[in-house]
């Protein structure tokens, strides 16, 4: 039965109730299903079953602009910088949670799902770890790593990037050199999915890089060779995310083949990162379309709200002008999920 004949005769004020965030438009003469369009981003996207999700940092969180458009709009949330190593274990054993609590039980208050971003990574490394030589030490360490902050949030975090950026660019399709694969061997990526599984046997545990868009790049047929590899030999590994940091070109052409391809392999994929320089609505529409038109695709992370709070907020890349105001890129992700934009007062907004 559709929404309009659940609601019966008390569909008028209950659409006035709902007005603000749902339009619902009558089945058409086709005979298809009646469409139910949300009119913001989380809600369209749990149309489909996805999630559409932000970056979110603990110190913008006493800013109301900021937290309004972030309950209003999403329905994922990942902390930008406060679960990186750096942040959860800057010195040998002593793990500090205080601003990734914040986040994680803010989001969770309200119904908000949440990413876990990042367990192993060369960058944002403290010192202490990258200056271990010895492989039994550093295995130990990255092992203990893993299961503590894994263990912190355990069956709070939908997936998790368990290994970030550990392909190298250009044309070698190889592992990028770092601690853990100079001192572990390539070996090491395995051994963190392992001990993953074993911290949160809930958690879909991720694969995360950039420049892994374009299917025909050196370092994309090098993951796919990975995670044809983990998977053939029955190593834990649930999902790759790409995190889509775009030029204003947008997507390559073969997004959507990509996202294809790695779902062929049996995992999930998930666009972790979004963000495009200059934001052409063209652009983000591409990039919705692909995952949308992928069902193994289960979700979109831009990565920050407002353009002032972006890493790249020189190229002003995001939905959100620094007033937080909608960009016309906005309109164009959301129609993309199949939404309808609402201009103000919760009425249609005129469609170009
Ligand atoms: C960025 C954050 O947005 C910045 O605040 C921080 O200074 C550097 O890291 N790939 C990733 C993210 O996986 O963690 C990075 O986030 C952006 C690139």
């Amino acid at each position: 039965m559709n929404l309009l004949k659940r609601l019966g005769c008390r569909r008028a004020s209950v659409l006035g109730l709902l007005a603000a965030t749902v339009l619902v438009t009558p089945g058409t003469a086709t005979g298809a299903p009646d469409a139910v369009q949300a009119s913001t981003l989380g809600a369209q996207a749990a149309q489909s079953g996805r999630y559409f999700g932000t970056a979110v940092s603990a110190g913008r969180l006493g800013d109301g602009t900021y937290t309004g458009i972030l309950d209003r709009e999403f329905n994922s949330v990942t902390a930008e910088n406060e679960m990186k190593w750096d942040a959860t274990e800057p010195s040998r054993g002593s793990f500090t949670f205080g601003r990734a609590d914040q986040i994680a039980n803010r989001a969770q208050a309200r119904g908000q799902r949440l990413r876990g971003h990042t367990l192993v990574w060369h960058s944002q490394l403290p010192g202490w770890v990258g200056s271990i030589r010895d492989a039994n030490t550093l295995r130990g360490v990255m092992n203990n790593h893993i299961t503590t902050v894994m263990n912190r949030y355990k069956g709070r975090i939908h997936s998790w990037d368990v290994v970030n950026e550990a392909f190298a660019d250009g044309g070698s399709g190889q592992m990028r050199s770092s601690v853990f694969r100079d001192v572990l061997g390539t070996g090491f990526i395995e051994q963190a999915f392992r001990t993953a599984r074993s911290a949160d046997p809930a958690a879909k545990l991720c694969y995360n890089d950039y420049n892994i868009e374009n299917w025909s790049d050196a370092k994309t047929q090098g993951v796919y060779r990975m995670v044809r590899d983990f998977k053939s030999r029955g190593v834990p590994i649930d999902c790759v995310g790409l995190q889509a940091h775009f030029g204003a070109g947008g997507p390559p052409g073969s997004f959507q083949t990509t996202l294809s391809n790695f779902a062929a392999l049996g995992v999930d994929v998930q666009i972790t990162e979004l963000d495009i320089a200059q934001a052409p609505p063209t652009a983000y529409a591409n990039t919705v379309r692909a995952c949308m038109n992928v069902p193994r695709c289960t979700g979109i992370t831009v990565w920050g709200i407002r353009d002032s709070d972006s890493w790249r907020s020189g190229e002003n890349p995001l939905l959100f002008d620094r007033s937080g105001n909608k960009k016309p890129a906005y309109n164009a992700t959301l129609t993309a999920m199949g939404g309808t934009p609402t201009a103000a007062h919760g009425k249609p907004a005129v469609t170009p």
